[in-house]
């Protein structure tokens, strides 16, 4: 028998070439033809591990250059800090070079095989398209797109990162920026124009909504928000910008079917940040997109592990990087990242391609974008995002099933929980974090085999305290393990009276504390939370020396019942 056909028979890689992705089949998954899975693709766990160069290591190998870090052999991209970038001049002009990184390498396509098992990035939509993307539809095209020049419009740092949460997301594109805010009114300038709406969830990241309610409209854009959890008022804002009840326009002025036209943009939020609401992703985008407006959905709690609009009919995914794409409390940036162009039922391709021309255009000119060093930092935190948010996710769900009967809590936020008005419409839209891993992962983690199944809901909860607001605040300031702290989606705990730094205008409840769940052991954060609870609930509530040894006494029985 031949060399290599001993070590099939036996099992064996007979790739010696296959590098070090190709020889880590877990016992219990299928065997995978190496160099079909590095031609085809490779599981998101892996991509992010390798921070998305995984299966471009050909001229790592042959010592012929091309990876990031080929010159040295390193196995971590270096920073790229320089500013501005040589020409090549000669008699006959003045040329700009052309970067060789993983955006003209088409992570994408490579990481969208055909196979549906185990290996694969990408959904049905994103499945088998992958021949198509706009990166690899024309090489030279593209670099004629991207040519190194100024920093400004292209780093070869950053671009990295944006290949990696295009693959993620099933995106055509992603930029990203100086932060969240930085994305966001990137949007805003890609979409609106005075005269125009937006339509905004009442109940979203505050600084979101008054970015939109007080800023645009300074600029002639008219902002109307919804309720996503009452009956069509997001399809009212979108058609109307009113309620039509209310709208005292004829039917001549406005066609009852497809609105007035006006709105542009519809944002959703989904869980909305702090109270956790659910929008359906799908719906909206729909009657949006029907009505001649742009959805652009912030996904910046659940990640892309845990939900993918783009395959939901959204134009745009927005990012707050800072928080769990980041993973470390060290980084501020944003990301927005886009869908392929789609054609209509009748055959005419749409004008979304202008809007992330605009989009970029929005960075280039706005000049909000990212240090090369930070978008360093957002590469090496997104290698260990799976990791961090299947645990997040899992201790969150502990938490949030505890503090449900704690008697210091009046209600517990989590659309994780059945009881929650979301959570049919979260279980349907939202993916498994491990729908795309192996299945060693998920059984080491859950226990079960039904990858599928394993939907998870996030890492971010919220309670209300039966003391009210008082009750609260002072909770805040008697936790040891969770830190008193605005932001979220880092792997330290933090707890935070939402209603103190939104200020008047919020209506987020007084009573409502934010948690957002870090990689701390959950008995240590569950035994945390309760003692800085019940501590202040006693002092607020119960000054009295009887009140308290109640108390005590309800605290030692809960604490034994554990
Ligand atoms: C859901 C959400 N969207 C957007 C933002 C804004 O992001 P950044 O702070 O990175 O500007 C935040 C920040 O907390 C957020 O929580």
């Amino acid at each position: 028998m031949e060399r290599a056909e001993k070590k099939r028979a036996r099992g064996e890689d007979d790739d010696a070439d296959a590098g070090p992705a190709a020889s880590r089949a877990t016992p219990g998954e299928p065997r995978v033809d190496h160099a079909w899975r590095r031609r085809e693709g490779h599981s998101v766990d892996t991509v992010l591990a390798q921070g998305g160069f995984v299966g471009h290591r050909d001229g790592f190998r042959s010592n012929e250059g091309g990876f990031l870090g080929d010159a040295t052999g390193s196995i971590i991209p270096p920073i790229f800090p320089s500013t501005t970038y040589a020409r090549v001049g000669s008699r006959m002009g003045y040329d700009l070079r052309h970067m060789s990184t993983p955006r003209h390498r088409d992570v994408i396509s490579d990481q969208v095989p055909h196979d549906d098992d185990v290996f694969f990035i990408g959904d049905d939509q994103t499945r088998g398209n992958h021949q198509t993307t706009p990166r690899d539809r024309d090489q030279t095209e593209d670099n004629k797109k991207h040519p190194l020049m100024y920093s400004r419009p292209d780093n070869p740092t950053y671009t990295q990162a944006e290949s990696v949460l295009a693959s993620l997301e099933g995106g055509a594109d992603a930029a990203l920026f100086g932060s969240g805010m930085a994305a966001v009114s990137a949007v805003a300038f890609a979409t609106l124009r005075a005269g125009d709406r937006a339509a905004v969830p009442k109940n979203c990241y505050f600084a979101v909504r008054v970015f939109f309610q007080e800023w645009c409209e300074r600029y002639g854009v008219d902002c109307v928000l919804y309720d996503c959890e009452i009956k069509g008022d997001l399809e009212n804002a979108v058609a109307f910008g009113v309620d039509p009840a209310a709208d005292d326009r004829t039917a001549d002025e406005v066609d009852p079917e497809f609105g007035d036209g006006k709105c542009k943009l519809l944002w959703i939020e989904t869980p909305s940040n702090p109270t956790w609401r659910v929008t359906d992703i799908r719906s909206a985008a729909a009657f949006a997109r029907a009505r001649g407006a742009v959805t652009c959905c912030d996904a910046t709690v659940l990640t892309p592990l845990l939900c993918r609009p783009l395959t939901l009919g959204a134009d745009l995914v927005m990012h707050s990087a800072t928080k769990y794409l980041n993973g470390h409390s060290d980084v501020v940036a944003g990301a927005v990242i886009g869908r392929k162009t789609r054609t209509d039922d009748a055959g005419s391709t749409d004008a979304f391609p202008k809007v992330w021309d605009r989009l970029l255009r929005a960075r280039s000119f706005g000049g909000s974008v990212l240090g090369p060093f930070e978008a360093w930092l957002l590469l090496r935190g997104m290698r260990t995002l799976h990791v961090r948010v299947r645990a997040q996710c899992a201790t969150a769900a502990a938490l949030a099933n505890k503090l449900r009967s704690h008697p210091c809590v009046a209600a517990v936020y989590y659309p994780g929980l059945e009881t929650h008005p979301g959570h049919a419409v979260a279980r349907a839209q939202q993916s498994s974090p491990f729908s795309f891993s192996s299945s060693a992962n998920a059984c080491a983690t859950t226990g079960s085999n039904d990858r599928k199944d394993q939907k998870m809901f996030g890492g971010m909860l919220s309670v209300r305290c039966v003391g009210g607001g008082k009750a609260a605040v002072m909770t805040t300031s008697l936790t040891k393990v969770w830190f008193p702290a605005t932001s979220l989606g880092g792997v330290e705990s933090l707890v935070e009276h939402r209603k103190t730094v939104e200020g008047p205008s919020s209506e987020t409840p007084d009573d409502l504390l934010r948690l957002s769940v870090g990689l701390e052991h959950a008995d240590d954060l569950y035994r945390d939370l309760s003692q800085a609870l019940w501590d202040a609930h006693g002092r607020i509530m119960c000054g009295s020396a009887k009140f308290r040894k109640m108390l005590d006494a309800r605290k030692a029985s809960e604490e034994n019942g554990r």
